[in-house]
């Protein structure tokens, strides 16, 4: 898997299909998608324009989706895997995902609600049964790697423990101010990839890309906050997900270079700490503005 990647959770169709065309021709060969984000057609027209027009052949990018919440019984993941299959143009898939490991409610809508405004959760699935029906995937060689995303380190180890087939990735929110060090040490004493997403905080200001420490970095090695944010991540031994709209900040997301070691230490002694996306406490996406359900 390319350490860098490019994370298509991008509100707006035709800024899917630019900002993941020029993703690609800033050398990106690394997309996160998900049935979630509703864009896996533009996802998937803007990943076959680019490889034809660029000779980069299908087996040079590394794709990833993810299983929807209200997908969790295991009759439904093969179908919601063939589905994100067939929006995305492809006839195989690098990594599939539990996107997170609340269940809701079964069936289409992805926000199932009650008259109070309450998800409804499915409380007659566990993560081990959908985990269980993830592994037969690789079995029909449509789906190279499966994981998990959103994901504590209790819960991970327990389905690492019962697990035929591992988690390949953990993919969860990590930054400077969300470092995730004890999770990350679990991961590379077992193989896993930790995916760091919102390495740069989201761009949320303040935060990480305005940093003093992160500033300071930059101004004295010449690169940006975001270029030295990055290259902490992947110096620390994560992959990471970053999702620039611009071809200017794909490029510059793209021309990261090693920082010296007391710039690591530095940022390693950051004390500020941030929780940007409470996903993982409900299941409800933090970064995804809420639609009308369809009975609103
Ligand atoms: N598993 C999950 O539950 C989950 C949750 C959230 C996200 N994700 C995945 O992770 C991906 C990345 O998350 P993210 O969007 O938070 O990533 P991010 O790269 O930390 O944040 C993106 C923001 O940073 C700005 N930005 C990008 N490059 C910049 C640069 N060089 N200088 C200044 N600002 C820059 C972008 O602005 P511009 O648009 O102006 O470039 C955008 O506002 C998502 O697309 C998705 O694939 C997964």
């Amino acid at each position: 898997m390319p350490a860098l990647g490019f994370g298509t959770l991008l509100p707006d169709a035709a800024v899917t299909i630019t900002a993941t065309r020029d993703a690609l021709g800033a050398g990106f060969r690394h997309f996160d998608c998900a049935e979630r984000y509703r864009n896996e057609r533009e996802v998937g027209t803007a990943l076959h324009a680019g490889l034809a027009s660029g000779g980069i052949a299908r087996e040079d990018v590394f794709v990833t989706t993810k299983l929807w919440n209200s997908n969790h019984r295991p009759e439904r993941v093969e179908p919601a895997f063939q589905a994100s299959l067939n929006r995305l143009g492809l006839k195989y898939l690098d990594l599939y995902l539990i996107h997170t490991p609340f269940a809701f409610q079964p069936g289409d809508e992805q926000d199932p609600r009650d008259q109070n405004g309450n998800v409804i959760y499915d409380r007659g699935v566990t993560l081990l049964d959908t985990w269980r029906a993830m592994e037969t995937l690789l079995d029909h060689g449509k789906c190279r790697a499966i994981g998990l995303s959103d994901i504590g380190l209790d819960e991970l180890k327990l389905i690492y423990e019962a697990a035929r087939i591992k988690p390949a990735v953990v993919q969860v929110e990590s930054h400077p101010y969300l470092p995730e060090t004890e999770l990350l040490e679990f991961c590379k004493e077992k193989g896993i990839v930790l995916l760091a997403f919102a390495p740069l905080g989201h761009g949320t200001r303040p935060g990480p890309l305005e940093d003093p420490v992160i500033t300071a970095i930059a101004a004295r090695v010449g690169k940006t906050p975001a270029q030295v944010l990055l290259a902490w991540a992947v110096q620390r031994g994560t992959a990471l997900l970053t999702t620039p709209r611009s071809a200017a900040h794909a490029r510059e997301n793209f021309d990261i270079s090693a920082l010296p070691e007391d710039a690591l230490g530095e940022i390693n002694r950051v004390k500020t700490r941030q929780r940007l996306n409470e996903v993982v406490k409900t299941g409800v996406p933090g970064f995804i503005p809420q639609r009308k359900s369809a009975h609103d």
